[in-house]
Parts: structure tokens; C-alpha cells; sequence
């Protein structure tokens, strides 16, 4: 069954603990945690201390995804810090192909990320070593954006790529996913789909995750 991640990007911050234990109790599969550096991106988001303290009031898988400059000088503060996931973006990262080895002899699962403007076959190279591709459906940097449709595209030529090569990465969209496109994602060959504003943004969090399985 399709992964839902839902991004606390579009959570109320200042309670963070008990917005987590909410889409926990959902029956959400894990939680994603942006990390914005204000240079990658142009927004700032959180950082170490924050994911570091939600690990102590949190059982949840940590899927934290970096948006940030040369990852490669952070990654082993945010798997001490609690990520069980951790995703870097290709475009910022000078040796991806160490960092994923690097995360990886952590025990801690390896995901590489691709913007929208990044051609799907650069992952392909990768995707023997990592566990997870993320498919940006938005320009990475803010909550709240309309899913680009041609990124699915992306999505349908790794997932082809990877069941050619008989691999088991999974593939993750993020961006822009609601109950309306979220069929169209598990169709183009998603996995775990992260979702911000569909799901925080409503109240009834159960049904809107249940919305999004397809
Ligand atoms: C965007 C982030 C996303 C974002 C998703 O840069 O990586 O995780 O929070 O939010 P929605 O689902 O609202 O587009
Ligand atoms: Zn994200």
C-alpha cells in the first residue's frame, strides 16, 4: 500500500510534539521534516534542535528531507540527531554516491532528490545504492505550491528504470499532493507520498490520509 509522509511545514510549529502524535494516530506512515539553509533554498525552515527534541517525544519514522548546500556536512549530525530517512538533493551535493555509503553504514536509509528542472536519468547512476528517490513535484523551498504535471513524468521513467533493474528503491513525490492528484502520483509509480497542506491544512487528518492512499 502507498506511504504517506506528511510534512510538518504546513503543521501549527508551536505544537509541534502534539501535531505529530496526531497524524501518528491517523494511521499516517511516517513524518517528513524539511530542513531549509536560506541558500539552497530560499527559505529557512528548522534544524537539528528542533528534530532533535521532537526524537524524544517521538516514536514515528523521521524522513528528513535537506534542503540545504553541500549536505555532505550535515548528514551525520541529523541521523545523530534522529533521522531514520535522509534525503539530500543531487544538485547540491559534490559526491552523492559517498554520502549515500556515508548514511547508509549509519543503518539509516539513503535518499537522493531531483528539482523539478533535473532530468530523471541523472538518479539513474544511484539507484543501485540508494533507497529512496524523491521526485520534487514543486520547486523545493515552500509549503502550499500546485503540483507541476510534467514531474510525474519523471516519476513513471525511474519507476521503469528501477523494475527493469529488479531494484526495490522506492520512489517519493512531494510537492503539491492533494486527494485529487494523489492517484495520478501512485500511477505514474510513486511509493510514499508527502503531503503538507492536504493534510494538516484539514481537520479530520484520518480522512484526509485515507483520501490520499488511492
Ligand atoms: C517543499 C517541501 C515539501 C512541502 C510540501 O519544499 O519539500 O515537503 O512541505 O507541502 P505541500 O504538500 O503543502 O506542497
Ligand atoms: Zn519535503
Amino acid at each position: 500500500m502507498t506511504k504517506i509522509s506528511p510534512s510538518v511545514l504546513a503543521a501549527d510549529l508551536s505544537n509541534l510534539a502534539l501535531e505529530v502524535k496526531d497524524i501518528e494516530n491517523a494511521g499516517a506512515d511516517m513524518v517528513h521534516l524539511d530542513v531549509m539553509d536560506g541558500m539552497f533554498v530560499t527559505n529557512i525552515s528548522f534544524g537539528l534542535p528542533v528534530i532533535k527534541s521532537l526524537r524524544k517525544n517521538s516514536n514515528m519514522i523521521f524522513d528528513v528531507h535537506l534542503m540545504i548546500e553541500k549536505p555532505e556536512r550535515y548528514a551525520m549530525r541529523f541521523i545523530d540527531a534522529g533521522a531514520d530517512i535522509l534525503t539530500f538533493h543531487l544538485e547540491a551535493c559534490e559526491d552523492a554516491m559517498s554520502l549515500i555509503s556515508e548514511i547508509r553504514a549509519q543503518g539509516v536509509m539513503a535518499g537522493i532528490s531531483i528539482k523539478p528542472g533535473t532530468p530523471a536519468e541523472e538518479v539513474y547512476p544511484y539507484l543501485e545504492e540508494c533507497d529512496m528517490v524523491l521526485v520534487m513535484t514543486v520547486e523545493p523551498g515552500y509549503g502550499g505550491q500546485a503540483l507541476i504535471p510534467e514531474t510525474l513524468e519523471k516519476v513513471t521513467k525511474i519507476k521503469a528504470e528501477v523494475e527493469k533493474r529488479g531494484l526495490a528503491t522506492m520512489i517519493q513525490v512531494d510537492g503539491g499532493i492533494n486527494e485529487d492528484n494523489a492517484c495520478r502520483a501512485i500511477e505514474a509509480g510513486a511509493d510514499i507520498l508527502v503531503a503538507g497542506s492536504s493534510v494538516f491544512g484539514k481537520t479530520d487528518r484520518r480522512a484526509a490520509i485515507e483520501a490520499l492512499r488511492g
